[in-house]
């Protein structure tokens, strides 16, 4: 079900609020608290038919047991109870459908939503992209801040450890949030469950979602369906501000966008690529390929020994668009664009040839 142990533990954290780590939670909007409503409500008819029919049963065994000398009725049909029992399971079930129904029809209805995002899920992060209103255009990664071997490697181990991320989902508080889902390689799952949110994020498909959160705060999710070797850090986390505050990080978004933009029309030197370079590449490149060895061991560009050699630049260019096969580097088409691309491919090599290496250190 939706409030899942994952949720539950990340609002278990000391300080935090407490919870029942058995059940859901009623988490902050209308949806998730129809489905905790729906959770007690089903839970308490399942209950109650269980102690009715084996009470009876039990009742039964031992008040008309043989040693009182009863005998066994030997009746063929009995159209009274066969009407009961088959009217009373119907109006049952009718009566859980009903609600059940009416929430799930509730959780479909993405129309008229005051803010719409789209969310790629990648091999292992979130992409967020905002379509309309005054946010239209903003758009950002969220990628696990601390390199997963970090967080394997931390002491003490075994104890609960809160993963974040570089940037998160801003959305308004008391607002229609419409998320629109899709993947950019395999098969990921957005899921907020203090949102009442899970939805499948499907290469080649989009499908949404929404929520409209009625407190602020900062919420947490997790990728729900194992998307491969990180499946486990790929967190979610959305911040719901008040109006004012949401307005002003859109108005700060839209500055640095700004800021980073690259003019299209711009002739780049050498000198600038690599200096842009050096930005894409400590925004997407450091997790994994840390100029000082640390990261994930063996990678590109170690710097500091003849680990490894940099391959031809065109086959570096197939590399980052389409990633490598069998090993962590993912693909970064679609994520970069072309000016990001070139920059990052003439820093590493700029940077490898600085470092000794005799590489071709030619720009794009
Ligand atoms: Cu993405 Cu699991």
């Amino acid at each position: 079900l939706i409030g899942s142990v994952a949720g539950a533990q990340v609002r278990d954290m000391p300080g935090g609020p407490k919870v029942n780590q058995l059940n859901l939670h009623e988490g902050v909007t209308a949806i998730s608290r129809d489905i905790m409503w729906l959770h007690w409500m089903l839970l308490t008819i399942c209950i109650v038919i269980f102690i009715g029919v084996f009470g009876v049963m039990f009742y039964s065994i031992w008040a008309h047991r043989k040693s009182r000398g009863h005998k066994a009725a030997t009746f063929h049909e009995h159209l009274g109870v066969e009407v009961a029992w088959t009217v009373i399971p119907f109006i049952i079930v009718i009566a859980m459908a009903l609600p059940a129904t009416k929430t799930v029809v509730a959780m479909k209805d993405t129309s008229s939503a005051d803010v719409t995002v789209k969310v790629t899920g990648y091999q292992w992060k979130w992409g967020y992209e905002y379509l309309d209103g005054p946010a239209a255009g903003i758009k950002f990664l969220s990628t696990l801040s601390t390199p997963r071997a970090q967080i394997e490697n931390r002491e003490p181990k075994g104890e609960f450890y809160l993963m974040e991320v570089d940037n998160h989902l801003v959305v308004p508080v008391n607002k229609k949030v419409r998320i629109v889902l899709t993947a950019a390689d395999v098969i990921h799952s957005w899921m907020i469950p203090d949102f009442g949110v899970k939805q499948d994020a499907i290469p080649g498909f989009l499908r949404d979602t929404w929520f409209n959160a009625d407190k602020p705060g900062i919420y947490r999710g997790q990728c729900a369906e194992l998307c491969g070797k990180d499946h486990a850090f790929m967190p979610i986390v959305v911040e719901v501000l008040a109006q004012a505050d949401y307005d002003k990080w859109v108005e700060d978004q839209k500055k640095k966008m700004a800021a980073n933009a690259d003019d299209p029309n711009k002739e780049w030197t050498e000198a600038e690529l690599v200096a842009r370079g050096e930005k894409v590449f400590a925004a997407n490149c450091v997790a994994c390929h840390q100029a000082n060895g640390k990261g994930i061991p063996g990678s590109f560009p170690p710097l500091d020994g003849d680990k490894v050699v940099l391959g031809p630049k065109a086959e570096q260019i197939n590399t980052v668009l389409k990633g490598k096969p069998g090993t962590a580097m993912a693909p970064f088409g679609g994520q970069l664009n072309d000016v990001e691309i070139a920059a990052v491919i003439s820093y590493t090599r700029h940077a490898w040839s600085n470092a000794g290496k005799g590489q071709d250190p030619t720009v794009l």
